[in-house]
């Protein structure tokens, strides 16, 4: 049901008798005008469409003084009937005017309402980005990339033989204590470092090899500059000519690309039982102080030997590095722990 449209008020029009020829002229240019008036005044959509009904419609008056024309003389048909047409279209027209009128300001008035301010600053989305130790990988990875290393990977749960045995570190070797490591039973643990990698790498391919491989690595061991997990990046090349000088230069290179800049690099001699001779590489840092960052030598033959590789033919050089120390000194962050704690704060200042 729709409700029925208001009666326009049409007492402002002057009062006229319903007989056609009880008018004249003055009268009905009188009606056009006070009803132009009152159009002018409409102000809305069915306001004005009440009017034209009541104005014009079958039941106005004006229809009915038409209907009245048929009657009168020829003479009079003429002059009441142009009277009559004047009315309406003056009406109609008013009608049409207002119509358009109103039309516009619902137009400006929904263009007004939905304004779009353009110059507003976009409010955007929440953005991620890849994670700083990530990042640091990443910038680490491109450097050897380029250098012609291939990129390996291996398993985190290791057996026994894989990050010690065959990297030279029988059971009884001091150097397991060092290592501090997960144990799952006799056989099974989480790898203390990358070099299992190496061991993967050098029984399944023929030298020339140069990889890296990237992980994380697992240590019984929690402070401010230890996690339980952390990540390193491994590099080993293998072939008929490599040398300590070629590892200088390639660590020392990759080091000032790092950081960006010239560096002081220094080969401080060290042990691990997979590399012989071995080196720690310090850095000298903006203090005047030597910081550690990497340990590294050339592959012991008897790691070759492990893998099936002619120690006699071919030589090797191997590196390894906590990706959380580079990004720490790169960034300049003074607890690890921050890296793991996943608290957003922290982790959007790197994007
Ligand atoms: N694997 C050693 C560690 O975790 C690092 C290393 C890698 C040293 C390769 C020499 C050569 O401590």
């Amino acid at each position: 049901m729709t409700t029925p449209a208001a009666t326009a008020d049409l007492s402002a029009l002057p009062t006229l008798s319903t007989e056609l020829s009880d008018l004249n002229e003055g009268q009905l240019t009188d009606l056009a005008h006070a009803a132009e008036i009152m159009i002018a005044q409409a102000h809305d959509v069915s306001a004005l469409q009440n009017l034209r009904v009541q104005l014009t419609g079958k039941k106005s008056l004006l229809t009915g003084w038409s209907k009245q024309l048929g009657k009168l003389s020829n003479d009079d048909k003429k002059t009441y009937g142009g009277w009559l047409h004047q009315v309406r279209s003056r009406i109609n027209e008013a009608l049409t005017e207002q119509q358009e009128q109103l039309e516009i300001a619902a137009l400006n008035a929904k263009l007004e309402a939905e304004r779009i301010d353009i110059t507003l600053p976009a409010r955007g989305g929440q953005k991620g980005h890849l994670h700083p130790v990530t990042m640091i990988t990443q910038r680490m990875q491109q450097f050897f990339v380029q250098a012609g290393f291939n990129v390996a990977t291996g398993p985190e749960v290791e057996s026994d033989y894989y990050n010690f045995e065959a990297l030279n570190i029988p059971s009884h070797h001091p150097a397991r204590a060092m290592h501090d490591t997960f144990y799952f039973d006799a056989h099974y643990l989480l790898r203390t470092h990358t070099s299992p990698v190496q061991i993967r790498t050098m029984e399944k391919s023929a030298p020339p090899i140069r990889i890296i491989c990237p992980g994380r690595v697992y240590r019984n061991d929690s402070d401010q500059t230890h996690s339980p997990m952390f990540h390193q990046l491994e590099g080993l090349m293998v072939t008929e000519s490599s040398t300590f000088a070629e590892l200088k230069g390639l660590i020392s290179e990759f080091l000032q690309a790092f950081f960006g800049k010239e560096l002081t690099v220094r080969f401080r001699p060290s042990f691990f039982p997979f590399t012989e001779p071995s080196a720690e590489v310090d850095i000298l840092a903006d203090n005047g102080k030597w910081l550690e960052v990497m340990g590294c030598g050339m592959v012991h033959p008897q790691v070759l030997t492990n893998c099936g590789i002619d120690a006699e033919k071919y030589t090797g050089f191997a590196f390894g590095m906590g990706i959380e120390r580079f990004a720490m000194l790169y960034y300049g962050i003074d607890d690890l722990r921050l890296f793991f704690q996943n608290d957003v704060r922290f982790l959007k200042q790197f994007g």
